[in-house]
């Protein structure tokens, strides 16, 4: 099928330009098929902790295939401040306990390592970037023999600039450090294989370009670490059998198991596999290969009107947004919505966000309506 043909699979579309996918994609049949069957169970059977189990285990299904995972390596919590605080949680106190993070990370993941080292739970240092990219150069003079992770995004929230995470990878294993991931702004645009990449903690949300809602979240955890790590953030779903009903007993379930936490987001996970299985029969290579074209034509078409590009402009060193620079985001943000143009605003910039179904007149309207706004 070809991509303008999914166009129809968007409803909104027929009467708005969707440029919000760095924020929240648009409703897909995909999706409300998928939270209809829960509905439907509910509806009908009433009580299905079964269907629900088996809904939540075919959304890690779903999520394992994007990334290359094993679905044993994969747990499920609500949100990305969620899967950092589980990781944070099971960090040693006194010991390997230093996280390195950017200041370019989405602030709540930096909240985290905040809260933890505030209770003097970690060691944490902050590296910061003049042109949004983090390379291991940057990085270097803060690692120490006790580095337990690199906390790094894929692609920021800001500006969308990608990180090189091989890169990354082989630099945080070269000083015994794990590698973890706040992919939010890149999956469902590109093709990211955990094991090519050598990533050991991966997560992620799936409002954005997974085309879900909010209220659930993945964390992938490579096998090999997952067991060696204990998070006292944790829940029933993360014993070995949630339905033992002991609380004297206590254990960590299997693989990524142990980074479950209590009854899990059952009807949010039915929309991420929709959404989740709509990516992947569109198929991620050519998504990525779609969004690079529409960030060659965003890049350029804000540069021939004169506006102030926020974003890199080599293009497979961005992700599917880009950012203009604007002297008050949110107004932008509402004469585009009054326009039935969706865009993002965050702090000075304004964000067009586009995924495999848009359309470069898509982008040239929003693009005239912000420059119109310069002008007002
Ligand atoms: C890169 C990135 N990480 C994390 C978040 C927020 O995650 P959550 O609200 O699930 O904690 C966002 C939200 O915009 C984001 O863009």
């Amino acid at each position: 099928m070809k991509l303008q043909e999914y166009r129809n699979q968007f409803p909104i579309l027929e009467e708005k330009v969707h440029l919000g996918n760095c924020s929240q994609a648009p409703q897909s049949v995909a999706v409300m098929n998928a939270m209809q069957e829960y509905l439907d169970n509910w509806r009908t059977v009433g009580m299905d902790w079964s269907f629900w189990m088996e809904g939540v285990e075919r959304a890690k299904a779903s999520f394992a295939r994007l990334i290359h995972a094993d679905i044993s390596e994969i747990g499920v919590v609500n949100s990305v401040s969620d899967a950092t605080s589980m990781i944070a949680s099971t960090l040693p106190h006194d010991e390997k306990n230093h996280v390195i993070t950017t200041v370019g990370e989405f602030p709540t993941v930096g909240h985290v390592w905040h809260a933890h080292q505030h209770r003097n739970r970690i060691a944490l240092d902050f590296v910061n970037s003049d042109d949004g990219f983090y390379t291991p150069a940057l990085f270097e003079s803060v690692m120490r023999p006790t580095t337990a992770l690199l906390s790094v995004h894929h692609v920021a929230y800001y500006n969308g600039a990608k990180q090189n995470l091989k890169e990354l990878a082989k630099f945080a294993h070269a000083h015994d450090s794990l590698l973890f991931v706040d992919a939010y702004q890149s999956m469902g645009t590109c093709d990211i294989n955990v094991k090519e990449l050598d990533i050991d903690i991966l997560v992620t949300g799936n409002l954005k370009y997974l085309l879900g809602i909010p209220g659930i979240a993945f964390i992938y955890v490579r096998k090999s670490v997952a067991e060696q790590l204990e998070p006292t953030m944790t829940g029933w779903f993360a014993r070995v059998n949630p339905f033992y009903f002991d609380s004297t007993h206590f254990d960590y379930g299997e693989g990524a198991r142990r980074f479950n936490t209590g009854t899990p987001p059952v009807l949010a996970a039915f929309a991420a596999r929709g959404g989740m299985d709509l990516i992947y029969e569109v198929g991620l290579k050519r998504i990525e290969q779609r969004i690079d074209e529409l960030s060659a034509h965003t890049v350029a078409g804000v540069k021939a009107r004169g506006l102030n590009l926020a974003s890199p402009e080599t293009i497979p060193h961005k992700g599917a947004s880009t950012a203009i620079r604007v002297s008050d985001s949110h107004d932008v943000e509402t004469f585009l919505m009054r326009k039935n143009i969706i865009a993002s605003a965050r702090g000075d910039v304004i964000r067009l966000a586009p995924h495999f179904y848009s359309k470069e007149a898509d982008i040239d309207s929003a693009l005239d309506a912000v420059l119109e706004w310069t002008k007002l």
